[in-house]
């Protein structure tokens, strides 16, 4: 009886260590993780707005001073069926006389927030880069990330996929280095 109490007691220290050697921060030390931004261009749930600069009477006259706001819908797939896990919400700058989507594009600061439908709920993803120019995938800096992300950077990859306008849908690569 000693004994096997002295076993359990054993078993018992062991876990506790193997717990304590594993926190989860080691467990997240390189991320990959895809997600699909949905963005509507037009009618009464538009999720992009053309704040201010040219083409605010006439779209198709923006270009540099041009200022958007959004807030796209953050889904685990392409289709409109697929998982909402929350939004990415920022604002994109034509900072250059270049036209957009061809050598310009805009620059834009956004943060991914995840929310109740994620399993990172609560967490988010600032990126920093440029969108909307002629070379797709475009390729943007992640400063860092708050909860889950907290400690974590590296870079987001941003890919048109086809979709029916007003719909506009990206996929969203981020690859990540955590502390
Ligand atoms: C806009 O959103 C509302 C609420 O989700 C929905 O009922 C409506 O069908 C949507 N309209 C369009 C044009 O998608
Ligand atoms: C919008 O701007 C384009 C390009 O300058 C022009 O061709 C078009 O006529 C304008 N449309 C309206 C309704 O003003
Ligand atoms: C979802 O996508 C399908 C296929 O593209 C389309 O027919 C449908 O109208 C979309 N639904 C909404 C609510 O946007
Ligand atoms: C998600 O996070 C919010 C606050 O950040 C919290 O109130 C809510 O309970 C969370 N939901 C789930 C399902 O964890």
């Amino acid at each position: 009886m000693a004994r096997s109490s002295v076993t359990l007691t054993y078993i018992t220290i062991m876990l506790l260590c193997i717990c304590c050697l594993a926190p989860p921060a080691m467990a997240k030390k390189n991320l990959h993780l895809t997600y699909y931004g949905f963005e509507t261009r037009a009618g009464p749930n538009t999720t992009l707005l053309l704040a201010a600069g040219a083409g605010q009477s006439n779209i198709s006259e923006m270009g540099f001073g041009s200022i958007f706001v959004f807030d796209n819908v953050l889904r685990t797939g392409s289709t409109n069926t697929s998982k909402v896990v929350g939004h990415n919400r920022g604002t994109a700058v034509a900072t250059s006389v270049e036209p957009i989507f061809t050598t310009g594009g805009l620059y834009m600061t956004a943060d991914h927030i995840f929310g109740e439908g994620s399993k990172y709920n609560g967490s988010r993803l600032t990126v920093i880069g440029t969108v909307a120019d002629a070379y797709p995938p475009y390729t943007l800096l992640i400063p860092g990330g708050l909860g889950y992300f907290f400690g974590c950077s590296g870079y987001a990859s941003s890919n048109p996929v086809p979709a029916t306008p007003p719909l506009y849908v990206f996929k969203w690569d981020f690859y990540l280095k955590c502390k």
